[in-house]
């Protein structure tokens, strides 16, 4: 094929080279808690940002992480940003990080730049001082052209920097992070080498554990293959045992949230990545959807992310970054459904859910369509059933009834839901439930002309029913005799129009549970062999009812004989 543009070539590019491993034990794990999470946020997230927050979206962001529980938070890069060091010391200054929450700054492993980084960390309660150099064989060979051994004595070197500078601060409880940067690009076992190499220098213990942070700086694979590498890390590394295995994936494939999940089955230990995805290129891998992951599956989260309409705020502020509308869990669209078939399966579920959680508040979420409750993010149903033109009468229906309390019978239904449709296809836009209502009343309650007094008398044989009505041409009675009050009014009707006419469906209820609330009747009618949908509204049901039939007639083309004309005839 004859590409379009000439650079379209993926002979320019290689699979990335799988990992020959023959004992390959994630596949067969299950996640069964969470990972311990750290935010990159205010580092990775802020870093990428083409204007980066200032001072007072930095705080905004930092007190978000801690309400929702984040215990570890990277806050910047001091050695390498004014703004950073500053915000850093702002934090330890007011003393505005919870005993419970630990910082974490990021370093290269040069020696000013570490200097400067336990410069913003004086009087810190604790803290994680993070060390990178890149490992990779592109950036060994291109970039810094050194060897191996080289970039791994950088790393040895910087490890020393870190201990020695942390020595001369006994005050703060230290912990040290160490990541091979670029660590999916090197070869594993260099990447342990070095990394063994750090861990020899800070002597770890069960106690006091490092972090060692194997990021997919650039995602290059399958997830799969970044599980095995991790697999393989967790089975080579030495003390283990002194390690916490972190991960830190990037988005470049869309799969940053996956290749943590299996790399949490590979044996890491932590997360690290930002809410909702900021970060370089397509962004650090979403705690937010990795977080829900867990909680769909009834795993805690230990983070709260109930808050979601907060979350998004924040985050939509610090970043000037606008959430998509189908990014999972967080989007403004992920629950909502447009077509007809899943709103109704919708529907169904969630009554049926409805009756199941009134008995046990903890039943098992089973709803077609709906992973998760979407009120458990603070989302609400008029945000789940949308309408528009790909919409069907259960959607409707449960809108109408969940608004406004009106319980169309299934056959309005269809015939509503035609109307609402075809208002959908005009604007050629979503019907929002205002819309929907004023369809209903200007199609069905139309009130042309009205009920206005009636009298009925009631024999063994019929009932007798004399009905004045109010019309713009004065006033029309209408006497009729038959099997029940409807009955002797369509007859009384037909005499009076001269047409015929047939109740087909009639439905009726209270609108509201006090005892003056008002009656809704439905009724379908079929006049000359057409039919006609109407409601009528009434203190009284057979006022309702009576008011419903007359709808009924003023939607089709016959109309009430003035007593005068029918007196001519
Ligand atoms: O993506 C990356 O490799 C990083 C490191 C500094 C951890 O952000
Ligand atoms: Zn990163």
């Amino acid at each position: 094929m004859q590409p379009f543009n000439p650079n379209f070539n993926h002979k320019k590019y290689r699979p990335f080279a799988p990992v020959q491993k023959a004992d390959r034990r994630w596949p067969n794990k299950v996640i069964e808690a969470a990972p311990a999470w750290c935010s990159v946020d205010l580092r990775d997230g802020n870093q990428a940002l083409m204007e980066p927050m200032t001072p007072s979206q930095k705080l905004e962001m930092f007190k978000l992480l801690v309400d929702v529980g984040f215990k570890e938070i990277e806050v910047g890069f001091p050695a390498a940003s004014q703004p950073d060091f500053d915000f850093v010391r702002q934090l330890i200054e007011e003393d505005l990080i919870p005993d419970d929450v630990t910082i974490q700054v990021l370093t290269q492993a040069r020696e000013p730049l570490i200097a400067r980084s336990f410069e913003a960390l004086q009087g810190a309660r604790k803290a994680i001082v993070h060390l990178y150099n890149s490992t990779s064989t592109v950036q060994r060979e291109q970039v810094f052209k050194l060897s191996r051994e080289d970039i791994k004595n950088i790393a040895i070197q910087g490890a020393k920097w870190v201990r020695d500078f942390a020595a001369q601060q006994p005050d703060t409880h230290w912990q040290f992070q160490y990541s091979p940067e670029s660590f999916t690009g090197t070869e594993i076992d260099y990447a342990v080498e070095v990394c063994d190499a750090v861990t020899e220098i800070w002597q770890p213990t069960p106690d006091n554990k490092v972090i060692i942070n194997l990021p997919a700086t650039v995602e290059v694979s399958t997830p799969n293959v970044y599980a095995d590498q991790i697999e393989t890390v967790c089975d080579t590394i030495a003390r283990r045992d002194s390690i916490i295995i972190s991960l830190h994936t990037h988005n470049d494939r869309g799969c940053g949230v996956a290749a943590a999940e299996l790399g949490i089955l590979a044996g890491a230990d932590r997360i690290e990545g930002t809410l909702l995805g900021n970060g370089e290129r397509t962004g650090n891998m979403d705690v937010v959807t990795a977080a829900m992951n867990l909680y769909s599956q009834g795993i805690d989260p230990e983070l709260d992310l109930s808050n979601m309409d907060r979350i998004i705020a924040t985050v939509e502020s610090c970043t000037q970054l606008s959430v998509h509308p189908r990014h999972a869990y967080a989007g403004e669209l992920v629950f909502a459904a447009f077509s007809g078939s899943h709103q109704d399966a919708i529907n169904k579920c969630m009554a049926i859910d409805a009756v199941k959680r009134a008995e046990d508040p903890e039943a098992h979420w089973n709803v077609a369509y709906l992973p998760i409750d979407p009120r458990d993010l603070g989302r609400n149903y008029q945000q789940v059933i949308r309408i528009n033109s790909q919409s069907g009468k259960g959607g409707i229906a449960y809108v109408m009834e969940q608004d406004y309390g009106i319980q169309m019978p299934r056959w309005l239904q269809v015939d509503f839901s035609a109307h609402v449709q075809k208002r959908a296809e005009d604007s050629e836009s979503e019907v929002a439930p205002e819309q929907i209502f004023d369809t209903f009343n200007s199609t069905y309650l139309l009130n042309q002309n009205r009920v206005d007094t009636y009298n009925l008398s009631r024999s063994h044989e019929a009932d007798q029913l004399s009905v004045v009505i109010t019309t713009d041409a004065g006033d029309v009675t209408i006497d009729g005799k038959g099997k029940g009050v409807l009955d002797a009014f369509v007859s009384g009707l037909s005499d009076n129009t001269g047409s015929d006419m047939v109740l087909i469906d009639y439905s009726e209820h209270t609108l509201g549970q006090d005892e003056q609330a008002e009656a809704i009747t439905y009724v379908q009618l079929s006049i000359n062999g057409s039919r006609y949908c109407a409601a009528g509204k009434s203190e009284d049901i057979v006022g309702a009812s009576l008011q419903a039939v007359l709808n009924a007639l003023s939607r089709s083309d016959v109309r009430l004989a003035q007593a005068s004309k029918l007196a001519a005839v």
